[in-house]
This record gives C-alpha cells, structure tokens and sequence, in this order.
C-alpha cells in the first residue's frame, strides 16, 4: 500500500522526537515523505499537486507534534485549501473515499495527563475529533492516532524503541488497515 507521510513541524531543525519517527519511516518501501513547511515555506499551497499526491497513495499519514491541542497551522491550511468541495466532499467529491488517513502525534505532555479527570482533561484521540469528522466528511477510513507522549522528556532509549515501534506500526497498517480503525481500538500508546 503506498503511503503518504505529510509532515507538519515547524521547526524541523530542533525536533527530537518528530525527526527520529521520520527517519525510521522513510527506510520503509513505499512511502513518500512530504515535508509542508520545507516545500512551503512561504505558506501558499499548491492544492493541484497536492490533490495529486493524495490521489498517488492509498494510505494518508499526517505526522505532526501536537500545537493547542492541534495541529500546527501549515497543516490546518492544507486541510483547507486542499480538501475542497467537489474533490474532496461533496457532489462529486469522492477523490479520498476508501483510503485510509491515520495521525502520527508527538505531545509534551504525558500520557497520564491526556485523560479524563487527568491535567489535559480529554484523551488524545478525543481532542482529535475535527480530524476524525474531516475524515468522516470525506469517506476516509481514520484509524486509531499513533501518540508519544511526554515527548520532551523522552530518553534516548525510549526513543529510539519509538521509532521503531512506528516503523512496525506503518508496517502493520499496511498490511491490514481495517484492523486498525478507531471503532474497533481506541488509541495505539
Ligand atoms: C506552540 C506550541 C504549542 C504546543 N502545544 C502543545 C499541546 O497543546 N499539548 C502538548 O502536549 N504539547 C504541546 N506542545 C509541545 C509539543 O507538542 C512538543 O514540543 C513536541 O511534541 C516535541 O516534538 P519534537 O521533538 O519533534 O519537536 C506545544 C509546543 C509548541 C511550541
């Protein structure tokens, strides 16, 4: 299955914990690595390549650290400039429909922090929920969210087994994605 990683970090030259998931995906046959800050640094989407991209790959990753309990804004504008109506969703947007769109998320804060009653209130996967209905609006299978947590502190050792646990994680994904989908599991971390 061919995959996409779009990556949303805004400061890819001091990223830890972004920069090791990326480097252990991109060894995997398959899979395209889609830089949106490198390729628009001057913030204009080019929504026809993009729409292309997309198109090329069956399996949709959008990696990113967790920015306000979201996305960074690079990738916010994607969504918005490349999901249009009648591509996307829509009469006659069914161009994403059966492929499958999951995220790959690093977060500082721990992962007993992301819980109900826990420092951040709500799960990871909770406060993903716009992108579960972009997904939903747009036909797309959205599997359970791959999370680090603590990402600020994580030692070497633990993230080097991250890394790989993501590499495996992609592995799986491709060879059975359906198994994956948030109805059936909640959150993979
Ligand atoms: C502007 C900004 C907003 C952030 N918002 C959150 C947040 O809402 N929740 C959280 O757990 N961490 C938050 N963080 C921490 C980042 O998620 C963390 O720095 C990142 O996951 C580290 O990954 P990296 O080593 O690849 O840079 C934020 C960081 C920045 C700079």
């Amino acid at each position: 299955m061919k995959t996409l990683i779009i990556y949303a970090h805004p400061n890819h030259r001091d990223s830890r914990v972004n920069r090791a998931l990326l480097d252990a995906a991109r060894e995997l046959p398959g899979v395209t690595v889609h830089p949106l800050y490198h390729r628009y640094p001057d913030g204009f989407i080019d929504a026809a390549h993009e729409q292309a991209l997309l198109t090329e790959h069956q399996l949709i990753v959008l990696q990113h650290p967790l920015y306000w309990f979201s996305c960074p804004s690079l990738l916010k504008e994607w969504l918005d400039s490349v999901l249009t109506r009648g591509w996307a969703y829509g009469r006659g947007g069914e161009a994403l429909a059966g492929k499958y769109l999951v995220q790959a998320i690093s977060a500082g804060g721990t992962d007993d922090s992301y819980r109900t009653g826990g420092q951040n209130g709500f799960t990871v996967a909770e406060l993903l929920r716009p992108f579960e209905m972009t997904a939903h609006l747009c036909g797309l299978h959205y599997l359970a969210p791959f999370v680090t947590h603590g990402s600020r502190v994580i030692d070497p050792q633990a993230l080097t087994e991250q890394a790989r646990a993501y590499r495996d994680h992609l592995l799986a994904l491709c060879a059975d994605p359906a198994a994956h989908r948030l109805d059936s599991r909640e959150t993979c971390q």
